[in-house]
């Protein structure tokens, strides 16, 4: 028996592996989990296996593939990203295709090497097309979209594109296209993505999209290598959600994250808040002991402020808050506004050193810190929410 297969278009199938179960991914927390897609392009002379999955995903692989055809009998595999989420099981994929060529970018082959140790693997470029008998495969390198290695694999004659990780989200599902699982989840997973792994780079996603509608490319299927596939409509809708987010969009909003010992610093935070909303901006907290990064910084990217809490404990900041500020310095939310706020005991301290690695990361801040002595009384209470209105007040003169 073998597992199924889905036709995605014209003489190309869905053969990927489903990870339902994953919730870290590099770092950060994936509560949907991911699949890793790989898609069958049949020519009348040849098949062409676009992109591979993890290692322990090769089974699932192969027995899809097995569904419409012996994987003995594929020619040629193509390596759009050697990132091991969709290339660590290279070595097992081409133990059962023992006849396939093997192709990917010039950068893509010098991964290999390494990866996959001394394996060497044929470059396709821009200017390549392989003709798999009424079935043309073309390339578009896109390094730094999102590692140096980066393709973009284009099908003519069925009008599709198999991006990678472009357009991709994480998001487990039997269902493989975005109109069947409801665009609105699609999009928001498709931004949880961006946010998370994109947004460091949004200049040259940018540019890979315009890249892609100058190429003059048909799309009517976009396939990338995580989540959903973007069919008819939802293909503008997906280009414009791009547009917005790598134009580093943002909306009257802000973001109040902190963590907490004894409370003091969770009543601040749902004062400051409080005080947000009191102005109409819109306010999302976040206590960072039980939240999700990945929910977090999602929330941030549209949002004009962060307002951080922490108290102060042996002189600094808790290590969740500084553990968030590094993940910060990664993803490096472009154009915005930062305050802290927190309580303390004898001493004080975790308010500066959240101001200096803010300040580094590239958040401005225009306004003094918020700090409060031990349990904070109604008076105090009143100026967080204060302190919490004049962000709410800043971000509305500069929208
Ligand atoms: Fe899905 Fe960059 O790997």
């Amino acid at each position: 028996m073998s597992m199924r297969s889905i036709p995605v278009s014209d003489g190309i199938d869905w053969v990927g592996a489903i990870d339902w179960n994953l919730r870290d991914f590099h770092g950060y927390e994936t509560p949907r989990g991911t699949t890793y897609n790989a898609y069958l392009v049949r020519g009348e002379n040849m098949t062409a296996l676009v992109d591979t999955v993890k290692t322990q995903f090769v089974e699932e692989l192969l027995s899809r593939i097995s569904d419409i055809m012996d994987p003995a009998d594929i020619d040629l595999i193509v390596v759009n990203h050697i990132e091991p989420d969709h290339n660590s099981g290279l070595r097992a994929v081409m133990a059962a295709m023992p006849n396939a060529r093997v192709v990917a970018s010039a950068g893509g082959v010098r991964g290999i090497v390494e990866y996959h140790d001394g394996l060497v693997v044929d470059a396709v470029g821009a200017a390549d097309v392989i003709d798999l008998g009424g079935k043309t495969l073309r390339f578009m390198p896109m390094p730094m979209v999102h590692w140096p290695d980066s393709m973009f694999t284009y099908v003519a004659e069925s009008k599709t594109l198999l991006p990678n990780d472009a357009f991709g989200q994480h998001m487990a599902c039997a269902e493989r296209f975005a109109d069947e699982v409801g665009m609105d989840l699609s999009l928001h997973e498709l931004a949880e993505y961006y946010a998370n792994i994109l947004m460091p780079i949004g200049k040259q996603v940018a540019k890979a999209v315009e890249k892609v509608v100058e190429s003059g490319w048909e799309l009517e299927v976009v396939a990338p290598s995580h989540g959903v596939i973007w069919r008819g409509e939802a293909i503008g809708q997906v280009i414009e959600a791009y547009g917005r987010m790598t134009a580093s969009e943002t909306r009257d909003k802000i973001v109040v994250a902190y963590s907490t010992m004894w409370g003091s610093t969770d009543i601040l935070a749902r004062a400051i808040a409080d005080g947000v909303a009191a102005e109409g901006t819109e306010v999302v907290l976040y206590d960072m002991a039980v939240s999700l990064i990945s929910q977090v910084t999602l929330d941030l990217m549209d949002s004009r402020a962060l307002l951080l809490g922490s108290p102060t404990l042996h002189h600094g900041m808790l290590f969740r808050i500084a553990g968030y500020l590094q993940y910060l310095s990664g993803v490096k939310p472009p154009g915005k506004i930062a305050g802290t706020f927190g309580s303390y005991g004898w001493s004080s301290g975790a308010t500066k050193q959240m101001d200096g690695r803010l300040l580094e990361i590239g958040f401005e801040m225009p306004h003094d810190s918020f700090t409060q002595k031990y349990k904070p009384s109604a008076e105090e209470l009143q100026a967080a929410r204060e302190w919490g209105a004049q962000f709410a007040k800043t971000v509305k003169e500069r929208t």
